[in-house]
């Protein structure tokens, strides 16, 4: 599949959505996040861009990437609008051919997902090595479909957080695996309904 098909796909969901006004973080992000110091971040797939702007407001400086320009126009004017266009930089981005530059206090890639090839552990070994010392790489997946997924397919193959760190192969001299778990919460969907989901949550932090 060529990026162009996969950009159309993305701008094509994105575009359906309607743009939040003040689009909220991923659970996982604030639960992991709140009460380290602010630093530089980097945001995978970061679509409607709720964790961008809620980790800018923290103090953060935030690199958000996406295929879409859908969703990285969009971040950019909700940055500007809420004030924060100076701490965010919202950039297109392939991650199958382009990783963003720079060094990172935070990486994060929640719902990495999509139904084009993508080596997601590229992608994340990539990001790993993206990391500064004491940095750390949040990587939260779907466990199970929700009922208004695009993806409801039920031989669907939900990687365990362990498989997810076993793809990225790591040296452990390096990085460490501070979590690897599935918690449930209540999710809710575009049209308002709400369902319970799994989240298969790995935190690794870099070490040296
Ligand atoms: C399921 S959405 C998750 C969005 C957001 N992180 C969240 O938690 O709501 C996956 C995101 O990854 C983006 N994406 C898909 N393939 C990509 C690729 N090859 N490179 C960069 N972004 C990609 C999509 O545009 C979309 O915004």
């Amino acid at each position: 599949m060529s990026t162009t098909e996969a950009v159309a796909f993305w701008d094509g969901v994105h575009a359906a959505r309607p743009a939040a006004g003040n689009p909220q973080p991923n659970a996982r992000l604030s639960e992991t996040v709140t009460g380290l110091p602010p630093g530089d971040a980097l945001d995978l797939g970061c679509g409607g861009g709720g964790d961008a702007l809620w980790l800018a407001r923290l103090g953060w400086r935030v690199t958000a990437a996406d295929i879409s320009a859908v969703a990285v126009e969009r971040l950019a004017g909700l940055a500007r609008s809420h004030g924060l266009g100076d701490r965010v930089t919202a950039v297109r981005a392939d991650l199958r051919t382009s990783f963003p530059p720079g060094a990172f206090d935070l990486i994060c890639a929640h719902y990495l997902h999509t139904p084009f090839d993508l080596d997601r552990s590229t992608v994340l070994r990539s990001a790993a090595h993206a990391l500064r010392p004491g940095g750390r790489l949040l990587v939260v997946d779907h466990g199970s479909a929700a009922p208004w997924s695009w993806n409801q397919d039920p031989d669907t193959h939900y990687p365990s957080p362990r498989e997810v760190a076993a793809g990225i192969d790591l040296a452990p001299a390096t990085w460490t695996v501070e979590r690897a778990d599935a918690p449930r919460r209540t999710a809710t969907g575009p049209d308002g309904r709400t369902a319970e989901v799994t989240d298969h949550v790995l935190l690794i932090r870099r070490t040296v």
